[in-house]
């Protein structure tokens, strides 16, 4: 049903400071510039936006998966690149678990970023894109206070699929795109950092004008407003702000992936 995470917009207090941190130390492409706006690409299928609000921030937190074979070899181009990674208590930055590795780090504006790399993950499905061979925008944190509540609401409009289901934590995944339901009480790792809720704007990636229907169908089900323009859909959700789109992300490459949860 939902593909990916197409497109994220954040807020920023600095458009020179995004492009120096993406566009100069991360090496991810500029697709556009204004004075006020920045977007820049971790991979093809995927856009970073930030508009600068003249509001307080709140950071998010962003994942983005890499191929494992290639993780050494990225965590040394980002502390090349002068990237601060963060450390757990015993002063490691690199964490090994059960089915990967992965870094943390933050941008200028306080987000707290993660590399990450999973054995699983089928290598040669998606191309590695850029200085950092990102394959896909993996996680997009949603701090909210009823981690039941949301995930349950995700799993009811967009049949996503949950994993790693804590009172308050819960990945709830739809194709590549891992939201991390998170309670506002749990702070995020390794640096136990408040999370707060974001002002983003969340874009997921659908394949058909069918899948819109099917998903506004939902929403009625559920009395939640949206509005429905030709090939793009837009609510409010909890507190935040969704959109789904159709896209030209293939439907097949989360399975192709070998992603657990993808549909077969
Ligand atoms: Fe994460």
């Amino acid at each position: 049903m939902i593909t990916h995470f197409a497109r994220v917009e954040l807020n920023t207090v600095s458009i020179q400071g995004v492009k120096q941190f993406y566009g100069n130390q991360l090496q991810f492409p500029v697709s556009f510039e204004a004075v006020d706006e920045i977007h820049v690409q971790p991979a093809d299928h995927c856009t970073l936006v930030f508009k600068e609000d003249n509001q307080p921030l709140s950071p998010a937190h962003v994942a983005f998966e890499v191929p494992f074979t290639a993780f050494d070899d990225i965590v040394d181009l980002l502390q090349k690149a002068g990237v601060t990674l963060l450390q757990w208590s015993d002063g490691r930055s690199v964490d090994e678990f059960e089915t990967g590795r992965n870094v943390y780090f933050r941008d200028g504006d306080g987000n707290l970023l993660e590399v990450v790399a999973h054995t699983y993950v089928q290598e040669g499905v998606l191309p590695p894109s850029g200085y950092l061979k990102i394959l896909y925008l993996r996680e997009i944190g949603f701090p909210v206070d009823d981690v039941f509540a949301f995930r349950e609401l995700l799993v009811e409009l967009f049949d996503f699929k949950l994993d790693n289901v804590e009172d308050n934590f819960t990945f709830a995944i739809g194709g590549t795109a891992h939201v991390v339901v998170v309670s506002k009480k749990r702070k995020w790792l390794p640096i136990a950092m408040t999370a707060l809720k974001s002002a983003m704007n969340v874009t997921f990636g659908a394949p058909s004008v069918q899948v819109l229907n099917k998903i506004s169908n939902n929403l009625d089900d559920k009395h939640i407003p949206y509005t429905l323009e030709k090939d793009r859909l837009h609510f409010q959700l909890g507190e935040y702000n969704l959109h789904i789109q159709v896209t030209a992300f293939p439907e097949n490459i989360p399975a192709l992936l070998q992603l657990p949860n993808a549909s077969k």
